[in-house]
């Protein structure tokens, strides 16, 4: 695992922005990862206009979904489906045929789940993922407690992401149940970077990098990812030894 701190959040979209074009450049047919919130919205900026002054070509890439609120259609702003459009799938048009995302109003989710790891086995697994942390140590929707070998799964939300999750809807909405790869995708991924940023995230980047590894904060987990990296600014560093 790689730490690498920068003094802003500016500075460290760049450079999370260029490690994903370079992937890009390398495996043009890559199948990334990308997620939703609000620590990658920089990143995402970054990719878009480095892709489109630079001549990346996004056309072979695969995307597939990190996590959804389950029963918030994609139709929605607060669902990660809509944030990724935005934010990127439609500023790079990507097609729809490359774009896997978990339907989190299906009738059987079990099936969606099954749907989703299907897919990711049969584009040869993830090459990147890129993730941020929850204020409780959650990676997607894998929540404290979670146990690491997990694939696609349901989970009952925590508590912490219920409350915090509002930040992402126009009015309160109800959030109980998520739907998210699992911390097992998340280990067999190609390359792994978490982001963080921010005062707020200090003390939990802190639990996950410096506490021994265990389910309590799933983030820690990439302690044991052999290609990851770490990158902070110098707030979500700030409690670091
Ligand atoms: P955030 O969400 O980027 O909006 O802080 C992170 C997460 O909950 O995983």
């Amino acid at each position: 695992m790689q730490i690498d701190i920068f003094d802003s959040p500016d500075i460290l979209a760049q450079l999370t922005a260029r490690k994903i074009i370079d992937m890009v450049s390398r495996k043009p047919n890559a199948l990334l990862c990308l997620a939703g919130g609000e620590t990658p919205r920089l990143t995402y900026q970054y990719i878009v206009e480095g892709a489109k002054n630079n001549g990346i070509d996004f056309s072979l890439v695969q995307f597939v979904s990190l996590d959804e609120w389950v029963g918030i259609p994609a139709s929605n702003k607060g669902s990660c489906y809509y944030f990724l459009h935005e934010t990127i799938f439609e500023p790079l048009a990507i097609k729809q045929t490359n774009i896997h995302f978990f339907n989190s109003t299906a009738g059987n989710l079990s099936a969606e789940c099954e749907r989703i790891n299907q897919i990711i086995q049969n584009l040869g697994g993830i090459d990147l993922m890129l993730v941020g942390i929850g204020m409780n140590g959650h990676i997607g929707f894998n929540e404290p407690g979670i146990s690491p070998y997990l694939f696609a799964h349901v989970i009952e939300l925590d508590i912490i992401t219920q409350q915090v999750g509002q930040k992402y809807f126009s009015e309160i909405t109800p959030l109980q149940k998520g739907i998210s790869l699992g911390m097992a995708q998340f280990m067999q991924s190609g390359m792994v970077i978490l982001l963080a940023t921010g005062n707020k995230k200090a003390p939990i980047i802190k639990k996950a990098l410096e506490e021994n590894v265990s389910a309590a904060v799933p983030a820690g987990f990439i302690q044991e990812h052999t290609n990851a990296f770490v990158l902070l600014d110098s707030e979500a560093a700030g409690l670091l030894s």
